[in-house]
Formats: structure tokens, sequence, C-alpha cells
């Protein structure tokens, strides 16, 4: 019998390579007067950003352009809300990788509120969001985060008192997600590998999370087949490879629906906790932390020696990635995490040394790190060897 579920709102979902072009459509359901959120440069300098223009100048779509450098801090936001709040916006469209997601959607929420977004921050602020916001518009042009299809958008203060938390709610979930492929082909190879191994990271965590259901597993198992077919190729050379390019794109939509309403486990708790101390990015600390994480959860299973879901599972991931048929459910365990300690050297997934973590500063990291929904509850010496693992 399906046990009883539910499943956060999706927003409407188009996805299709060259379905940038149908953006002014979507644009005009809400108004002609847009916030346009956008990353770094690559996207700037792209054709396609020249054609888009050239669509919104036909269609009468005024655009006021934000530039998000990097990850988005309070300061970042505020500063942007307060530039546009007098102009009658009529909604905000983000074009970009998580941050500039991330971005749009706190922008979206922060011109109808009105007020310091750090004040509605978990963990930081002392308001509750209201929900209210302008319509919003996600466009990925990275596979991975899969913020094109949550409620939270992610803002960072990197320092000694720095922290990486959520602006929450369920109808931040933006309205419309455009899923144009052929904007990520171009994504370069270090930032792809970063972004695949958090898709990755966020699909395996979903499908294993306490929180999940059967709705979460079907979606985060399809994206994982996805990972499966094309990761690899993605990470290897996929400039010109659409079919692989859209997998991970797919991929990364789903990771989005499912760690909405699954949640996360461990990786992403030592994730959030990293990023906010250290200038380490995302992915790289989700795919870094994957073998590790996962070695010691299977082993904390085992050792309960009862029948587990959760163990199941780990059988479920290592069929997906091994040819090999009617082995022992343990085998398959067994493969897949030997799939993720190979996939960690292929890469060349940096350790987190690299940043300048210390085995010294191990203590102050476990002790804020969750691992709620980790389909076993790992101890003080448990998270310590994940991370010393990845120290040298
Ligand atoms: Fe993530």
């Amino acid at each position: 019998m399906i046990a009883p579920f539910s499943l956060n709102a999706v927003p409407e979902i188009f996805f299709a390579a060259n379905s940038l072009k149908h953006l002014a459509k979507h644009i005009l359901k809400y108004g002609n007067n847009i916030v346009l959120v956008l990353g770094s440069s690559s996207f700037s300098i792209s054709s396609h950003y020249q054609r888009l223009q050239e669509d919104f100048t036909t269609h009468g779509i005024s655009y006021h352009i934000a530039q998000i450098p990097g990850e988005p801090s309070p300061e970042m936001i505020n500063s942007i809300v307060k530039s546009y709040s007098s102009d009658k916006i009529d909604l905000v469209v983000a074009i970009g990788g998580g941050s500039s997601l991330d971005a749009g959607k706190a922008i979206s929420a922060m011109l109808v509120e009105q007020e310091d977004v750090a004040l509605f921050l978990e963990g930081v602020g002392s308001k509750n969001p209201s929900g209210r916001k302008l319509p919003f518009i996600a466009i990925p042009t990275t596979a991975g985060t899969g913020s094109e299809a949550t409620a939270n958008a992610v803002i960072s203060s990197v320092g000694e008192a720095g922290f990486k938390k959520s602006l929450r709610h369920n109808n931040y979930v933006p309205d419309i997600a455009l899923i144009d492929p052929t904007l990520t082909l171009s994504c370069p190879r270090e930032l792809t590998v970063a972004c695949a191994m958090d898709c990755f990271s966020q699909l395996v965590e979903g499908y294993l999370s306490l929180n999940g259901s059967s709705i979460t597993d079907a979606l985060a198992l399809d994206g994982i087949k996805a990972i499966k077919r094309s990761l690899k190729t993605v990470c290897a050379d996929a400039e010109e490879n659409l079919a692989a390019r859209s997998d991970l794109s797919y991929a990364a939509l789903l990771s989005g629906i499912v760690l909405a309403s699954a949640g996360l486990g461990t990786v992403h708790g030592f994730a959030s906790v990293l990023g906010g101390l250290y200038p380490i990015p995302h992915g790289v600390a989700c795919g870094t932390l994957m073998a590790p994480a996962n070695t010691i959860t299977l082993q904390r299973l085992r050792e309960k020696n009862e029948p587990s879901v959760s163990l199941e599972k780990y059988s479920e991931l290592g069929r997906i990635f091994s040819d090999q048929k009617r082995k022992e459910s343990s085998w398959y365990q067994d493969y897949f995490i030997e799939e993720l300690v190979a996939l960690t050297e292929e890469l060349c997934l940096p350790l987190l040394s690299t940043y300048g973590i210390t085995s010294s500063d191990t203590e102050n990291i476990i002790t804020v790190t969750s691992n709620k929904y980790n389909p076993v509850n790992l101890h003080s010496e448990d998270l310590h060897w994940i991370i010393s693992s990845r120290l040298a």
C-alpha cells in the first residue's frame, strides 16, 4: 500500500532545447516591466542574450538588470531591492546558476516585503516571511542546485560569523521554470562538475531521506538514472553534447522537486556549514563528501543487523550503476560506494584542505551540522571521520 504523502508545489515547467525564445510570451502573462537577474558574465556576453534583448524590444518589455557576481548576500539583495522598489516592477526573471536563481527568488519576495532580507532568514532573523511576492520566472544556465523548483533561496555571508541560510516559504516556488538545456552547453568544466555533484548528491540524499515518499523516490530514481547515463560524459567534454546536457538539466530539475519535499542528509548538512565558514563552492563540498558520508551511513545501517528499507535503497542505487545481474543485495550496496569513491578520483574532486579547512576546525564544524533526515543517525565520531577523510 502507498503510504500517505504530500508533495510541495512545483512550478509550471517548460523543458525544451531552445525554449528561451518563448520567454517573452511567458513574461507578458504577468506584465512588461521586469527586474532581470543575471549571473556574473557568461550569459550576458552570449548570443542567447543578444537575441533575448531583441525579443524584449519587439514585445515592449522593459528590463532593469541586477547582476549577481557570486553567492547572494543580504547586502546584495537589499541594495537591488532598494534600487528598484519605486519602479512598479511586475515580475522578476532570473537567468543563471543557482546563485542568480536564489537571488531572483529573494528579490521577488523582498520587493513586496520591503524589509532587510536577513530578518527573514532561518536561524538568523526573527520574522516569518508572509509569502507575498512578485511573480518569478527561473531559467537555469547550469545543471545543479534545482533552485528552479524549490521554495527556498540560500543567502550567504562568508567569514568568521558567516552563515549560509535559507529564505523559505512554500509560495516562493517559482511560478515558471523554463529549462533550456542549450544554455548549459558553454558551462565550463569545473563548474559543470561541481553542479553535477550537487545535483547527484541531492538526488541520492532525497532518495535515502527519512522524510521521503513514493513520489519523491520515483522522481529521485529517474534523476539518478539520468546521472548514470550522462554525468561522466558531461564532465569529460560535453560542449556539443546536448543529449547529455539535457539529462543533467533534467536531473537537476528533479533534484529540486525531490529536495523541496523529502529534505536532504548529512552531505548537505555539512555543505551548508562549510559554505558559511570557508570559500568552498557548494557543489564541491557536496561532491567531495559524498563517498565518505555514504560509506559510513551504509556501515552503520548494516551494523543494526535488521531488515531496512534504506539498505534496500542502497542496493537499488548499486543496481542502477552496475551492469551485473543476479548479485546479492550487499554486493550492489558495496558497488554503489565503490562507484562514489571512483568518481571522486576520476573527477579530481578537491580535498577540503584546499579551502583552508584543517583538523582543528573539525569540532567546530560537526557541532553545528545537522543530519536529521540521514537514513541512520551518525554520531560525532562518524562526522569526524567524514571530514577527516577529506582533509589529506
Ligand atoms: Fe545542494
